[in-house]
């Protein structure tokens, strides 16, 4: 009998509240330790020991590479929230709101890092599988966010580049999650793919979420500036997707609104007035449709691992969690 998502979200808080945190100086250890005690959803340690799981093998042994990689996903926002201007995460203010870019930079290197370390604790035979993985994966992560910052200016991002640029940045990381959990539990290269692509196809649907909650979520409970996107003239899939729909008349608006300075009070009126055109095009409900789409490819690659179906619960629940999430 499987443990459920409830237990293991347990056992990893657990292990979080164990890591050392509390080096000197403090100046660049407190604010780790505060990126991490805000929480977060955890899906991507949970991820590694769901893959484990899944195939069978000894999930305590994935516990140490599953914290890694959580690590390696704080110290991405750490940077993130620099790049993005981005004043809230996780309802708190960011660390270089709170400290300074300086310390966001230098803290988020050490908790690299500290992921590092955690990847590194598994057995021999598993290491370089695992670590070529991780360094792929933090590789493209990079690229990722680079295309992010490179599409801010660009005017005309296509869908097919925006794909590509929510597949690096978002989407490799939850399929190496997955990956790394099988790897672990020896499973065969061809099963250990399978999972990595169901976790890719969950990852570009979580993007599409994003971007979603970035424009239609309570700011309170999605633990983020809401409208942060538009401010900062991200092409999110709800803008590429409004401007290949909009009429001549409606093209224009939504360009002259998007070209508008943004400011964290909107007091331009830019997020406000993206979003009607968003409204009257029915963007938002187009994302959820394509949400689906990619679910469907995911849920496809889930069902055709060569386990018994029974297994297989716990990583459908997490993903119909992950579709509606309110943050
Ligand atoms: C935020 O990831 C970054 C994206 C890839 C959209 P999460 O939404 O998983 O962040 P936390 O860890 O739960 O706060
Ligand atoms: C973040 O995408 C992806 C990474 C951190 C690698 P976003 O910039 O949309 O994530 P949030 O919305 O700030 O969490
Ligand atoms: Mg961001
Ligand atoms: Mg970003
Ligand atoms: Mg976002």
């Amino acid at each position: 009998m499987n443990k459920t998502l409830q237990s293991y979200l347990e056992d990893i808080s657990g292990e979080i509240r164990k890591l050392p945190l509390d080096g000197e100086p403090g100046e660049l250890y407190k604010p780790v330790s505060y990126c991490l005690e805000n929480g977060g959803k955890r899906i991507r340690p949970l991820m590694t020991l769901l893959g484990c799981e899944l195939l069978g093998g000894d999930v305590k042994r994935a516990m140490p590479p599953a914290l890694g990689l959580e690590l390696f996903h704080n110290f991405t926002l750490m940077h993130d929230d620099i790049m993005d201007g981005a004043p809230v995460r996780r309802g708190k203010p960011t660390i270089h709101k709170k400290w300074s870019i300086n310390t966001a930079i230098l803290s988020g290197d050490v908790l690299f890092a500290l992921a590092c370390r955690y990847i590194s604790k598994v057995p021999d035979s598993a290491l370089r599988s695992v670590l070529d993985l991780f360094h792929q994966t933090v590789t493209e992560v990079c690229e990722g966010q680079q295309y992010d910052m490179v599409f801010e200016t660009k005017k005309d991002v296509s869908v097919d580049e925006y794909v590509r640029m929510i597949r690096l940045k978002t989407a490799v990381l939850p399929a190496a999650c997955l990956k790394t959990g099988a790897i672990l539990a020896g499973a065969r290269e061809v099963e250990q793919q399978k999972l990595y692509r169901f976790g890719e196809y969950i990852g570009l649907a979580f993007q599409l979420r994003d971007d979603w909650l970035d424009v239609y979520s309570d700011s309170t409970e999605f633990g983020k500036q809401t409208g942060g996107d538009i401010i900062s003239n991200k092409k999110t899939w709800l803008y590429i997707q409004a401007l290949a729909m909009a009429g001549a008349k409606q093209k224009e608006f939504l360009l002259d609104a998007f070209n508008r300075p943004g400011s964290v009070d909107d007091n331009t009126g830019k997020v406000e007035a993206v979003k009607k055109v968003y409204d009257s095009l029915g963007i938002g409900e187009l994302a959820q449709e394509q949400m689906k789409e990619y679910y469907s490819k995911a849920f496809g690659y889930l069902d055709i691992v060569c386990v018994p179906d029974s297994g297989k619960e716990n990583l459908r629940e997490l993903a119909k969690n992950l579709f509606d999430r309110k943050k």
